[in-house]
């Protein structure tokens, strides 16, 4: 596994001396789908992509246009504060209190992050080394495992798709590794397999966090992504939530401000200045318009976000309803921005990395391979709902012509 890419990456081996926390990391999976698609853009082939979780919608034009504005002032092209504006975390502590309840001190509770992935990475460089623990869900979004892999500590990967079975498998796991677990990664809506949870999931993880003495991390990237009235739980809200973790939200998913890069760490006040500490010597702060149009986001966009989740929704439903008329297994997504896919008989034989290389090189549909996510993936695909319907319905019936069973009603 390694970070999705646009661009081709190589597996060779390096030839100078890397770091052996280079060495470490897990194989590259998706390498050779990613050239391919890369091969057939290049040949002008109009591909379909629903490889990645990257929002093709724009921001709201009131954001852009906060932007621009504060682009045009001088005094906004220094060096920022490397933990964000107090004004920004102010409106991220307003926010979760509006959303979810929850009370935070913007001074000491949160942090602004050059996007959630590089405050997660940094976060586990902050709070592990070598000899140290994580688990992380599995299958796996790959920098819960490569983050904690290049802080050098070790990593074990729990079927997260029964999250009853989660909690039980890391009560188990704590009972039986020494030295214990120092953190457990939550990620509700979960990327890739789409598992959701209520809100008493989060009360025994806090339980058993307290119990066993370890730390959570939840990545909350698809809080705002949530369909048929559902509403993803903040871990946050959960009382003695902040004795024991952190909690990772983003402006890219339900804001599409992907390219933006900005989200936020939340919680704990000594997780949270952990992470100030480790940003404070490697990074410089976010450049200072971007968190000025993110408080207007914030504070003016609740329309917006309602509206992308309801798009989103009718996207899920125009994806699953073809391919379930293909014949697909599939089980209809809660929340998030995508659908996880078992990969129908007699194709699930060929692995899901050859299967998507099929669909890619005879429908030009991209889609991502469950093995991508580990060895959990196996047998499914994840498929981005980032076209619009018009394009997912393409999709379908590209994908239903490459392996020669049309849809039976053409939408
Ligand atoms: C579960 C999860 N966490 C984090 C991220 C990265 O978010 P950001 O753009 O804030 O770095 C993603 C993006 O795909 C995600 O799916």
């Amino acid at each position: 596994m390694r970070a999705e890419s646009e661009t081709p990456q190589s597996d060779n081996p390096f030839t100078i001396p890397v770091a052996s926390r280079l060495r470490r990391l897990p194989p590259y999976l998706f390498g050779k789908i990613n050239k391919l698609k890369y091969e057939k853009r290049v040949a002008g082939v109009d591909v379909i992509d629903l490889g990645m979780g990257n929002p093709t919608d724009p921001p709201d034009p009131q954001v852009v246009e906060k932007l621009v504005e504060a682009t045009k002032d001088s005094r906004n092209h220094r060096y920022s504060v490397s933990n964000g504006i107090a004004n920004l975390r102010r409106e991220v502590a307003i926010r979760y209190k509006k959303r979810h309840g929850v009370t935070l001190d913007h001074n000491s509770e949160v942090i602004a992050c050059i996007g959630s992935k590089e405050g997660f990475s940094h976060l586990c460089l902050a709070l592990m080394g070598p000899g140290d623990t994580a688990i992380v869900p599995a299958p796996s979004f790959p920098i819960h495992v490569y983050a904690v892999v290049l802080a050098s500590a070790n990593v074990i990967a729990l079927d997260v798709r029964d999250p009853s079975e989660y909690l039980r498998n890391i009560a188990y796991t704590c009972e039986h590794l020494y030295p214990r677990p120092k953190v457990v990664v939550a990620n509700f809506p979960h990327n890739p397999s789409t598992t959701t949870v209520e809100s008493d999931f989060f009360v025994e993880l806090v339980r058993l966090a307290k119990k066993y003495e370890f730390l959570v991390i939840s990545d909350f990237a698809y809080a705002d992504i949530g369909f048929d009235g559902y509403q993803p739980p903040s871990f946050l809200s959960t009382p003695g939530a902040l004795d024991v973790g952190v909690e990772f939200t983003t402006m890219s998913k339900a804001y599409s401000m992907a390219g933006w890069r900005i989200g936020f760490c939340s919680g704990n006040s000594e997780m949270v200045r952990a992470l100030a500490t480790i940003k404070g010597y490697y990074d410089y702060g976010i450049f200072q318009p971007i968190q000025i149009a993110a408080i207007v986001a914030m504070r003016q966009c609740d329309d917006f976000i309602v509206d992308l989740s309801a798009e989103y929704q009718r996207r899920r439903d125009v994806l699953c309803d073809g391919l379930e008329r293909l014949g697909w297994e599939l089980e209809r997504p809660k929340a998030g921005m995508f659908v996880w896919a078992k990969i129908p008989e007699p194709w699930n034989e060929m692995g899901s990395i050859e299967f998507s290389m099929k669909l890619l090189d005879e429908a030009g549909v991209a889609v991502s391979p469950g093995r991508g996510f580990g060895e959990e993936g196996e047998g499914f695909l994840r498929l981005a709902i980032v076209e619009n319907e018009q394009r997912l319905r393409q999709a379908v019936r590209e994908i239903g012509r490459c392996l020669r069973r049309e849809p039976v009603v053409t939408p």
